[in-house]
């Protein structure tokens, strides 16, 4: 037995070699959201994704800084703020605090919310600005052309598209997001986006988009030539914005100043830029244009580095149309939160949607996935392991080398080969910013050790002879290791039903981490120090199941 054992160890037992791994994520971002309504679920994923990665660095021993904010300047936010009759400053107010209270409820671990109607914010848009002046990337101009409200973004001829509104009338819109736009002619300041093609297209060439379909978008893109960009706006039309520095008849383009957010949480312009380079933006495909071609060359005209990574992510849609405030078919958070808890709704947004393609959202997809990988498989392995009937003792059992029946060597291999694969797989996917498949690794394991246990069954060797015995409490030594290994891995997506299950395992703070933790070490016949040690108090169900889950 020890022969079979030493072969598992030696591919190198299950600890964490994490800290090793050289990850960018020092500064992560998420976009700032408008004010112009309410968050909805893509706002919240979003920010899951961010903080599901600034979880994952903490747990892997990494510290990182994660920011997130309300995007609250604009002809779209003006207008928001007038067709209520309200002040454009009581309602960005208002409606920002419903973001942050929305993250907040979710558990997003920000560790900086910027608003770009702080002081912070136009003292670094403004410092920014005057960067670009000095050196020579802003001229006056004339801008003539097409001009999305919704998106906040001025569109070439052929990025438009025929269309009829609700009363059949012909409109033009936007050809990526269908919104309407509407032909303008201003005198605006231009910025000098065709000279920086060269140096964008070397950045491109460090490949940092991800995943690769959005990197091959911007190639593309990048193929053609760039015309100047318009980056301001008459103050008579837009005046709910931070004026140019030395012409206060000109509101700085929305886009810019909402860009700068990420240098003004780094500390722009007082801070030294060191903690810049690895920065890593979140973003929704929505806005990948704003950030792989006008952010770096922004950044690159004023002499800093461009981002080290873009993590792009799709769309929850809603009958198969992009949820969106302004389609007005959205799906309200707190709403989802109510029927299935924070971790709940945390659980189907990470596990089911996927950064690479869109995903509908029902609510019969979401019920069916909580029972099936959460109700079942991974609240009846909690409950089968802890439960008195077959530990009335309450204490994590010995685990003894030489109990393993020659019969259940197949199935001891599969499980511990299962378990010692999955933090590897889990770092790799994190890491390819796919925790979707990271999490359906785990729920994969999870139910290879429901199987290991059922086809065990110590239950019954309990009531055996002595090696029996000695073999169930083998069996429910691996299946405690196991679950403490997924509940450790499961925290950054679900922090709250995570630690439920460590609670109930008795695992003590300093062993809820990946650095320096090693699992199943008795089963290589080394010292274990949770032998012996009692569990922790009854905690009952880990997430009942849900009604309403069949067609
Ligand atoms: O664009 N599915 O803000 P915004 C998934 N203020 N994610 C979605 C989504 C959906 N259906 N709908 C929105 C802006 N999102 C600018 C950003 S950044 C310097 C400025 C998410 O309120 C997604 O991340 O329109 C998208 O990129 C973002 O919300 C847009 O939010
Ligand atoms: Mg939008």
């Amino acid at each position: 037995m020890w022969q079979l054992l030493g072969r598992v160890s030696q591919r190198g037992a299950v600890q964490c070699m994490y800290h090793r791994a050289v990850r960018g994520a020092h500064h992560l971002t998420t976009p700032i959201f408008y004010v112009n309504a309410a968050p909805h679920l893509g706002h919240v994923y979003s920010a899951l994704l961010a903080d599901v990665q600034h979880r994952y660095s903490a747990l892997c021993g990494l510290e990182a800084k994660l920011s997130t904010g309300t995007d609250e300047h604009g002809i779209k936010v003006q207008q928001a703020a007038a067709a209520l009759g309200l002040d454009p400053s009581d309602f960005c107010n208002a409606v920002s605090q419903q973001f942050r209270t929305m993250f907040d409820t979710m558990a997003v671990s920000y560790t900086d919310f910027v608003r770009t109607t702080e002081r912070r914010h136009a003292r670094a848009v403004c410092h920014f600005w005057k960067e670009l002046e000095e050196k020579g990337y802003i001229y006056k101009g004339v801008y003539e052309g097409w001009y999305c409200t919704s998106d906040e973004a001025f569109l070439s001829q052929d990025q438009t598209a025929e269309n009829r509104d609700k009363e059949g009338n012909r409109i033009r819109v936007s050809a990526e997001s269908g919104h309407q736009v509407h032909w303008m002619s201003e005198e605006n300041y231009m910025f000098r986006l065709s000279q920086l093609r060269p140096k964008l297209l070397e950045w491109l060439s460090t490949e940092p988009i991800h995943p690769a379909p959005f990197l091959r978008i911007v190639r593309q893109w990048l193929e053609e030539e760039l015309p100047d960009l318009s980056v301001s706006r008459q103050r008579n039309r837009v005046s709910w914005g931070i004026p140019v520095p030395s012409d206060s008849s000109h509101t700085i383009y929305v886009w810019l100043d909402a860009l700068i957010n990420y240098l003004t949480v780094a500390g722009y312009p007082d801070q030294n830029l060191a903690p810049w380079g690895p920065s890593t933006h979140l973003l929704g495909k929505d806005i990948l244009r704003f950030h792989a071609i006008y952010w770096p060359a922004f950044l690159l005209a004023a002499g800093l580095p461009p981002p080290k990574k873009l993590l792009v992510h799709s769309h929850w849609t809603s009958n198969g149309v992009k949820m969106s405030k302004s389609l007005q078919n959205v799906v309200d958070p707190t709403e989802c939160i109510r029927q299935y808890t924070r971790d709940g709704l945390r659980y189907f947004l990470l596990r089911h949607g996927s950064p690479e393609r869109d995903c509908d959202f029902t609510h019969l997809t979401v019920r069916k996935l909580l029972n099936s990988e959460l109700a079942d498989a991974l609240g009846g392995l909690l409950n089968r392991c802890t439960a008195s009937t077959i530990n009335p003792g309450q204490r994590w059992p010995y685990y003894q080398c030489r109990s393993v029946p020659t019969a259940a060597h197949d199935d001891l291999q599969r499980v511990l080969g299962s378990v010692q694969e999955l933090p590897r797989l889990v770092e790799q996917y994190m890491t390819r910013f796919q925790p979707n498949k990271a999490l359906e690794a785990i729920d994969g394991s999870v139910r290879t050790s429901n199987a290991f246990f059922q086809s065990q069954a110590p239950w019954k060797l309990f009531k055996g002879d002595e090696k029996d015995k000695a073999w169930g409490q083998s069996v429910l030594y691996i299946t405690l290791e196991s679950l403490r290994l997924y509940a450790t891995l499961l925290q950054p997506a679900v922090p709250g039903l995570a630690k439920t299950i460590l609670d109930r395992l008795g695992v003590p703070n300093v062993y809820r981490n990946l650095k320096g933790n090693y699992f199943f070490a008795a089963t290589f016949g080394e010292n274990c120090s949770f032998q012996g040690h009692p569990l922790g108090p009854e905690c009952g169900l880990l997430y009942p199941r849900l009604e309403g889950d069949k067609e």
